[in-house]
This record gives structure tokens, sequence and C-alpha cells, in this order.
């Protein structure tokens, strides 16, 4: 015994050990929006930090000279199991990390990429699997500039594609599979994918998932991804990789990010869709920063509850539309006048999600009116936000679309696109209503 008194600097704290992850409890598997608070991250490792800091550096100490040659050996293929640990933060990063860990949960998937918009990682995804003379098969609509890079961009270098209308059935997709194989076949290439978009924008056309699935493996065999835009009702209300999609892809800019005030995009699926792109990833660059990250890891703690509210008050807003009479028709998935559709969206959607399409009597002018005397929803494009945005398709985000095929999709001069947020819906249906008077 001493009678010397502690002094705790004399007496430093034993560094923290990481603790195993929790992932259930009694057998019983924990939810997304309890992991969402701790998934992927071991305050130990970050000075006790309950939050994870922002690691914002661009490169890795390595342990050791040798640790750092088993990572190159690992990324160049000269071993087996690929690259361990971080290095450089163009390839990963520990917000980074956490974010796919976390978004990963969602889908069930095995593997999530992040990215610096929805378009970078659409457009690395497609180009890590498409090669001179191949086709992708797409649903219709497509968000415009996922069109207009396959369509525009991938075109320059020889890769073509078919697209099929959204609602189509398993008959009329045997159809456009057998028709894109023998163009692979003339062009010396293969149906390198198959992507979709549903709901499509901004008619919330829904697209049979099950159905490609089962024409892809009657038609072409397995090796052709199936990959979908879920940005619309993900990660809450469908999840697409359960109904036969290989790979989800998101805007994270919408629901997810979810307070218009980041852009950033993702995909998941399995490791070994996931790898390829990964890859490119790693060449090209386009990693969500870290910054951005860590706002998505804050957006992902409260995802469930603004999702939930929004589609809460996007129900409550429709009842109301559907009533007045100065409003012809709705676009919105929890009043589906098509018996097809409607059989889609009971086998595939878990909830209305709470961006839609409304029509109002007369064209332009009278939508315009409606638009420009809104007092609380703001008049911007974009969707997913804590707050209420409305658009003119027609005249905006699909202007460069040509007439023919604005008329095909049922995009009119009278539809107004609305993406309910988390207001008091009372107070958005007053406000719907004193805009209504003006039309
Ligand atoms: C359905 C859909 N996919 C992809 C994107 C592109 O996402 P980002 O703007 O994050 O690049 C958008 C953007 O509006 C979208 O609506």
């Amino acid at each position: 015994m001493t009678d010397i008194p502690v002094d705790a600097t004399d007496t430093p704290t034993p560094r923290r050990k990481p603790k195993p992850e929790r992932t259930e409890i009694g057998g019983r598997p924990l939810k997304p929006s309890t992991l969402m608070m701790g998934h992927g991250y071991d305050p130990a490792l970050s000075e006790g930090s309950l939050k994870a800091p922002i690691f914002l550096t661009s490169t890795f100490a390595f342990e050791s000279a040798a640790a750092g040659k088993r990572h190159f050996e690992g990324i160049t293929g000269k071993r087996e199991g690929g690259a361990e640990g971080l290095v450089y933060s163009r390839f990963n990063g520990p917000n980074q990390e956490i974010l796919e860990d976390r978004l990963a949960i969602w889908d069930g998937a095995e593997d999530a990429l992040t990215f610096s918009s929805g378009m970078t990682a659409i457009c690395i995804l497609m180009m890590a699997y498409v090669s001179q003379g191949d086709v992708i098969v797409h649903s219709g609509p497509l968000y415009a500039a996922s069109e207009g890079f396959v369509a525009k961009v991938l075109s320059k270098f020889g890769v073509t594609y078919v697209d099929f209308p959204a609602g189509a059935t398993r008959e009329e997709l045997d159809e456009v599979l057998k028709r894109a194989k023998k163009q692979a076949g003339e062009n010396g290439g293969k149906v390198a994918m198959i992507y979709l978009e549903s709901p499509g924008n901004p008619t919330n056309a829904l697209v049979d998932v099950e159905a490609v699935k089962e024409a892809r493996d009657a038609n072409l065999g397995k090796p052709c991804p199936i990959a979908i835009d879920n940005t619309f009702l993900g990660p809450l209300w469908q999840r697409p990789l359960e109904h036969g999609a290989d790979i989800v892809a998101y805007s994270l800019t919408k629901y997810v990010g979810g307070h218009s005030d980041l852009v950033a995009g993702s995909i998941a699926g399995a490791k070994k869709w996931m790898d390829p792109v990964r890859a490119l990833r790693n060449t090209m660059g386009g990693i969500v920063d870290p910054n951005t990250a860590w706002m998505l890891l804050r957006s992902l703690e409260t995802v469930e509850l603004r999702m939930q509210r929004a589609g809460e008050n996007a129900a409550k807003v429709c009842v109301f539309l559907k009533s007045h009479p100065k409003v012809t028709g709705l676009g919105y998935l929890g009043d589906i006048q098509d018996a097809r559709q409607q059989d889609i969206y009971d086998r595939h959607c878990l909830g209305a999600g709470s961006t839609f399409s409304v029509f109002l009597q007369g064209g332009e002018a009278e939508c315009f009116r409606f638009l420009d005397n809104l007092q609380i929803a703001k008049l911007a494009v974009s969707l997913g936000g804590t707050e209420t945005l409305a658009s003119h398709p027609a005249s905006m985000t699909h202007l460069s679309v040509p007439d023919e095929r604005k008329a095909a999709l049922g995009i009119t001069d009278s539809l107004v696109r609305i993406s309910v947020g988390i207001e008091d819906p009372d107070d958005l249906i007053a406000d719907f209503a004193q805009a209504l008077e003006h039309v």
C-alpha cells in the first residue's frame, strides 16, 4: 500500500477494445431502425466519441511496410481476398464504410457502395457492366439523365438499348428480351444489363420485377444482372432484392438524405455484383465525400420516421385532392385505377409513398396559377425532403422529352408533380385548397 494519492494523470485509462457487433438479442434479429444508431461503428476506436467523427484525410498510415505490400497484393489480385482496411480516400474511408454497412441493411443486401450523386452511381454501375456491342434493356420512363446516359453517352461506345413500357407483361418481356438478344448477337455483344425504374417518374407506373426475373431466367440465363432505381419508394416502401432484382440503385439526395441539403447516391446487392463497380469506382473516383457521408448517417437515424410521416401526410392530402372539383385525376399509388398495376403494387410495395402527380382542370396556365399561389409547398424539382415540393414536369424536368414520348408517357400540360413532406397535414391541405381557388 502507498499513501501517495492517486493522480489521474499518472494512471491513464487502459485503451478500450472494440466491442463485438450486436445484430440480434436473444435470437431476435434487430430491426434496421435500431441498427441505424450504431451499426458498423465502435466508439472505442475513436476516443469514445459517441458519434462517428468526420475523417478528413486523403490517405491512411500503414502499420508496417509488410502491411502496405499485403494491401497492394490484394488490390492487384496477386493475393486472394481483395483489399483490406483503409488506404486512400478515393477508394474508401471510415464514414463511407459505416454508411455503406447501414445502407446494405435496409435492402437486405450483402454489400453497398456510395457515390457523389445518384447519377454517378447509375453511370458507374452501367459502365462497369457494358462492353462494345452490348445491349441494355430498360423500362420506360427512366429519370431523364439515366435515359440520356444510355441513349446519348453509352451509344458513343457501341452500346445500344431496347426499352419497354413499365407495365409490360411476362409475354411482352419475353418478346423484348428475344429482340435484345438478337440485336446483341448482330452487334457481336451480349445483353449486359436489365435496368429498371419503378415507379417511373412522374407517372408512378410500376414494373413487375418478378416477371422481369422470370423472363431473364427463361431467355438469358443468370449472368445478366437486373438493376433497379428504387429512389421513389426505397428503402421503406419497396425491397426489390426480395422480388428478383440483383442490384438496387438510389439517389440518396431524395428520401434517404431527406432534408434537401445534400447530393449523393448508392447501389447495393450481392458482393459479386458490387465488385466490378467498386473496381471502376476505385479507378474513376466518385465516392461520396466524408462530410456528406456523415450527414447521411444522421439522416438514416430518422429515415423510417420521416418516410412514415410523409406517407401518412400524402394519403390525407390525396383524399382531399381526389374529391376536389378542379382535380381531374391522380397518379398516386394509394389510388391505382388499373387492375394489373394494382396487382404489381400488392406484390411489390409496402406503402404508396409520398410523391405523386395530380391532374388539374385546364393546362399549363392553370397549373402555373396553382404553383405560383402555393404558400407552404415550395416550387422546386426533387422529392423526398422534409418539406413539400411541387413542380410542372412538362415545362421543367421533362421539357426536353419529345412531345410524342411525353404523350405516350401521360406527361400532359395539366400534370403537377407533388412530393409531400412532414409538415402538419391539415396545413398542407389548407395550402392546396387556397391555391386551387386560383385555378
Ligand atoms: C428516380 C431518380 N433517379 C436518379 C436521380 C439522380 O439522382 P441525383 O440527382 O442524386 O444524381 C434522380 C434525381 O432526381 C431521380 O429522381
